[in-house]
């Protein structure tokens, strides 16, 4: 009995001695164990005199309370402190400035759109859209294309089922806008077509720039003056080489392909010619008083030429590096 008080104090000392929660049960064990120093005093009960065997006991059971309440408090000690180094670890300034901020930029397809879309808005141009997927009336028929017309293999279409296709150009715009405004017009439309084609100045998804201006007395040379001007504008130069090769297309008479200069030769841009009378009957607007020249522009070739690159694809390559120099 007289032990007890120093066994406690022992104890008392042992725990605080433990710095880690895994020990702290090995020493645990030598007081509170099956054969612990506790269960040991019990034992001895059995020993004393049946009438000093409740106060001795109660004193045993005082004893162990006193090891178990040290011990718990060491325990709950012990995961503070790990719980406080944790934290600490793991810490984290969240009123720091994030890293990489940077800052967005519209796409170069997009500047250029813009560009275009301000350059012919100034000289009286409205802006219309169409769907990208057309039906094979619209993309062809319309435009005097007509089934088997060995026109229809110059577009390489991706089709979408039976009657519906992926457009393979802005032209079928000229319809739709022609069906519901009656001459005089003077309109751009700016959009995504789609070809099955891929090179460095192909691309399968790129924009076209339709124009279509009808009025009464509409020539080739104001066709020639307004893509002149316009790539004058366009470019910011006067020294522009810009020709205009014949050409053929089954929507316009006369037709033309543009070529600007690129490196040692020439770079495509787009076709024009004035409307086939065929076109306007199919939106009943009379030849007879009514004539207009229309053109599609390829915008990605444009604005490879603005801005010196030399493959197209970069334009849809999502690489940040590229994009980066736009901004
Ligand atoms: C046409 O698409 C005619 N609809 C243009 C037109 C409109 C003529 C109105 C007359 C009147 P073409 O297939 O040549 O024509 O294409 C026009 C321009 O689109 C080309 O000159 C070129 O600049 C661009 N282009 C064509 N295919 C691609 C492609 N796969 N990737 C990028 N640009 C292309
Ligand atoms: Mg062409």
């Amino acid at each position: 009995m007289e032990n007890l008080d120093s066994i406690v104090a022992e104890a008392r000392s042992a725990f605080a001695s433990v710095t880690q929660l895994a020990d702290l049960e090995q020493v645990k064990a030598r007081y509170l164990g099956k054969a612990g120093l506790m269960t040991a005093q019990m034992k001895q009960l059995a020993s004393l005199p049946a009438e000093e065997r409740p106060a001795a006991g109660s004193r045993i059971n005082q004893a162990r309370d006193e090891i178990a309440g040290a011990l718990e408090a060491r325990r709950q000690a012990l995961r503070d402190e790990a719980l406080a180094r944790q934290l600490a670890a793991e810490a984290l300034d969240v009123t720091l400035p994030g890293r990489g901020r940077g800052t967005g930029g519209l796409h170069p397809v997009t500047l250029a759109r813009s560009r275009i879309e301000a350059l012919f808005s100034s000289i009286g141009f409205a802006v219309a859209e169409g769907p990208e997927i057309e039906t094979d009336f619209y993309n062809f028929t319309a435009l005097n294309i007509p089934e088997n017309h060995p026109a229809r293999a110059m577009h390489d279409t991706f089709y979408v089922d039976d009657g519906s296709l992926l457009r393979t150009h802005t032209s079928p715009v000229q319809i739709h806008y022609m069906e519901s405004h009656q001459p005089p017009l003077r309109i751009i439309a700016p959009g995504r077509v789609y070809r099955v084609d891929s090179d460095a100045t192909h691309s399968p998804m790129f924009h076209q720039i339709e124009g279509l201006w009808i009025d009464e007395d509409v020539s080739f040379a104001h066709l020639k003056g307004v893509v002149q001007d316009f790539l004058q504008q366009f470019f910011e130069r006067d020294d522009l080489s810009v020709r205009f090769r014949p050409s053929f297309f089954p929507f316009t008479e006369p037709s033309a392909e543009i070529d600007m200069s690129w490196g040692d030769g020439w770079l495509e841009i787009g076709g024009c010619g004035m409307v086939h009378p065929e076109v306007l009957h199919h939106v009943r607007v009379d030849p007879e008083r009514y004539q207009g020249f229309a053109f599609g522009m390829g915008l990605e070739r444009l604005a490879m030429l603005r801005y010196g690159v030399n493959d197209l694809r970069q334009f849809f390559a999502g690489d940040l590096r590229f994009l980066k120099q736009f901004n």
